[in-house]
């Protein structure tokens, strides 16, 4: 059997713990990060602390005007006539962010602001339900649909992180209603229906900065599936020795990150940390692995993460746009419009659910799985 990436770390540093046992108690909680704030924590427990090269790394942003994510105006995407100029433009702008930062901020993309907020606001309700009531929905039964629970990879990844989250599996099927919480359920409905249309419009611009039909994306399946957390993250007493989110980059295709105003979220560009400021009303999108690797590096799926905070919650809503475990058996590999003598294939094909096991077996530990696809 293969060792456990946290024992492989662990084992280089003196405080030998039984770490399995307190995942296992935390675990046991059912209520979270947020619970052990709820209890008064003064100290991060050790389950949560990140090795010492994780935290060296925690150096300050880069804020300089070079380094600023680009904001994109989606605003003259539907005004019917893919040849205008102004949707010339919008696809060479979004061309030259997702090849350079693999990260961009949209505004006007269509979604009214209030139900933005109220998403957000949903979230909140939800994990700051009293214990007693959010602990019914604490399962890491892979099975539901509807999963309340504190770090995916809690048993695999080398440290745990400050954060909590609600997952909830969209479509291709579709939750029941009744699983989902009453603090979510209409919130979540509506706002999932505007990020499928939005997800179209996405799929339509960045099949067009590949040189592609429109449809391209859309037709072998990137929007087929989407999955939708709401991630919480509580205020920590010594946000210093933990992450919000280990660094990471995102293995479905596309996500569409909905963040609140606490800001914490960086991504990695030419080896600096950058900011992704917090915009009322804007969207964060970020190009995925399963994007890099059927764009044949040609976008960038970048890693990201998210620092842990003192002084307030910070809530954040990821759509992934990712058939994830669902079994299909449709393969993805490189677009072969896009290869040539000069330009050949870097990936072995995958399918979804082979790549999302493959990042999911390995946890948030720091490193990319799509490495593991490279001819
Ligand atoms: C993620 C992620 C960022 C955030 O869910 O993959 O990177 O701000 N989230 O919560
Ligand atoms: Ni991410």
């Amino acid at each position: 059997m293969v060792k456990p990436n946290a024992h492989q770390l662990f084992d280089e540093v003196p405080s030998h713990y039984d770490r399995r046992q307190e995942l296992e108690a935390f675990d046991s909680t059912k209520a979270g990060v947020r619970g052990l704030v709820e209890d008064g924590v003064t100290k991060v427990p050790r389950i949560f602390i990140s090795p010492p090269d994780w935290i060296n790394e925690k150096i300050a942003a880069n804020e300089s005007d070079h380094f600023k994510i680009p904001v994109i105006d989606l605003g003259g995407t539907n005004m019917g006539s893919m040849d205008s100029v102004k949707h010339k433009e919008i696809v060479g702008l979004v061309k030259r962010a997702a090849e350079t930062w693999g990260f961009f901020q949209i505004v006007n993309h269509g979604i009214p602001v209030e139900i933005l907020d109220e998403m957000v606001e949903g979230v909140r309700k939800f994990h700051e339900l009293p214990k007693e009531e959010r602990s019914k929905y604490y399962t890491r039964d892979t099975s539901k649909m509807v999963r309340y629970n504190s770090n995916f990879d809690l048993y695999s990844a080398p440290a745990a992180n400050w954060r909590d989250s609600i997952t909830c599996f969209v479509a291709p099927v579709s939750p029941n209603p009744d699983d989902l919480p009453l603090e979510i359920r209409d919130s979540l409905k509506e706002y999932s229906t505007h990020i499928m249309k939005l997800g179209v419009v996405l799929f339509e611009l960045l099949s067009a900065a590949l040189g592609l039909n429109p449809s391209y994306l859309n037709d072998i399946g990137c929007l087929e599936g989407l999955v939708i957390l709401g991630h919480y993250y509580p205020e920590c007493p010594e946000p210093k020795l933990t992450m919000g989110t280990t660094k990471h980059s995102d293995p479905g295709f596309l996500t569409i990150l909905l963040q609140d105003q606490l800001g914490g979220l960086q991504v990695l560009c030419q080896g600096e940390w950058v900011n992704v400021p917090p915009m009322h009303g804007g969207l964060v999108v970020n190009i995925g692995d399963l994007l890099q690797l059927i764009s044949n590096d040609k976008f960038k799926s970048s890693e990201h993460r998210v620092l842990a905070n003192q002084a307030d919650p910070r809530m954040s809503i990821a759509s992934f746009f990712s058939t994830s475990i669902w079994p299909s058996t449709r393969t993805y590999g490189p677009i072969k419009e896009l290869l040539s003598e000069e330009n050949p294939p870097l990936y072995r094909e995958t399918t979804v659910a082979d790549y999302v096991r493959l990042t999911i077996g390995k946890g948030l530990d720091g490193t990319s799985a799509l490495s593991h696809l490279k001819l």
